[in-house]
């Protein structure tokens, strides 16, 4: 394919929680031009039935990758991968990279063959997940938790607004009221938008739990994937929203340290 020097990598999740797969990105394509695409008319994507976040999540990427000609898209959100990369790939004709739950990195780490899994209601019930944890869990123990309020917690913190330190003690609490969740020393962060709030997650579980996530693997596989290809930005990375433009507001400083211009409507 010839791929031109200007041409996209787009990124996709239903909020901010893709720019922890944005951050690692750039560490290894600085000068790659980026669109980030939040479907913020779409979040929180974790309560929805996987026919609602199918349909839409392969709908809009359909509509996006016509519109922007990206050279790559990645689903960097958990949620929409277990359930729509399939189709997904599908609908586009360019390389489509998932976000997974990070087990297979996670049952590596672990010297108690114990790992909690916080994740998203719908991630967690995921036949994919089973999957990974029946491959890759290693014989490891794995509890999964749902932690949809996480997502907003973390929204609202990269918005400039202080985390509800109820929200990371009830996570906790029934993670560790789980059997077995004593011996846990590796917490799979399962959901893009987690490791925005990894301090607050540290003072919960304490420094001796490790927490893993699967950014810094998804930015190697792009790069990976675009090896011997020529990037020239013709201008800042692109933030793009569904729905009104008043859902990015508050995220300007955020927004800035990244090198985005300012957020744009779909
Ligand atoms: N960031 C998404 C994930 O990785 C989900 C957030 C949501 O519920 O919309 O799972």
């Amino acid at each position: 394919m010839n791929v031109k020097a200007s041409s996209p990598i787009l990124l996709f999740d239903s909020g901010v929680g893709g720019l922890t797969v944005y951050d690692a990105l750039r560490e290894v394509l600085p000068h790659a031009p980026v669109i980030y695409a939040a479907d913020l008319a779409g979040l929180p994507y974790g309560t929805k039935t996987e026919t609602q976040i199918a349909t839409r999540v392969a709908g809009l990427l359909g509509r996006m990758a016509e519109r922007y000609q990206p050279r790559l898209a990645c689903i960097a959100c958990n949620t929409a991968s277990t359930i729509a990369l399939g189709m997904v790939r599908d609908v586009l004709e360019i390389p489509v990279v998932g976000t997974v739950p990070a087990i297979k990195p996670a049952a590596a780490l672990t010297r108690t063959g114990t790992i909690g899994l916080v994740g998203t209601e719908a991630t967690i019930r995921q036949a994919y997940v089973d999957d990974l944890e029946a491959r890759f869990g290693n014989g490891t123990r794995l509890l999964r938790v749902a932690a949809p309020g996480l997502v907003a917690a973390a929204e609202a913190k990269l918005r400039g607004h202080p985390v509800d330190p109820a929200i990371i003690a009830d996570v906790h609490a029934r993670l560790t009221a789980m059997p077995g969740a004593a011996d846990i020393d590796t917490l799979v962060l399962a959901c893009t938008h987690f490791p925005l709030l990894s301090d607050e997650l540290t003072a919960a579980f304490g420094d001796n739990v490790r927490q893993v996530d699967g950014a810094a693997g998804i930015a190697r596989r792009i790069a990976h994937l675009l090896e011997g290809q020529s990037f020239a930005a013709t201008g800042p990375n692109r933030f793009i929203v569904t729905g009104p433009l008043a859902g990015a507001a508050g995220l300007e400083a955020a927004l800035a340290a990244r090198g985005f211009g300012p957020p744009e409507a779909f």
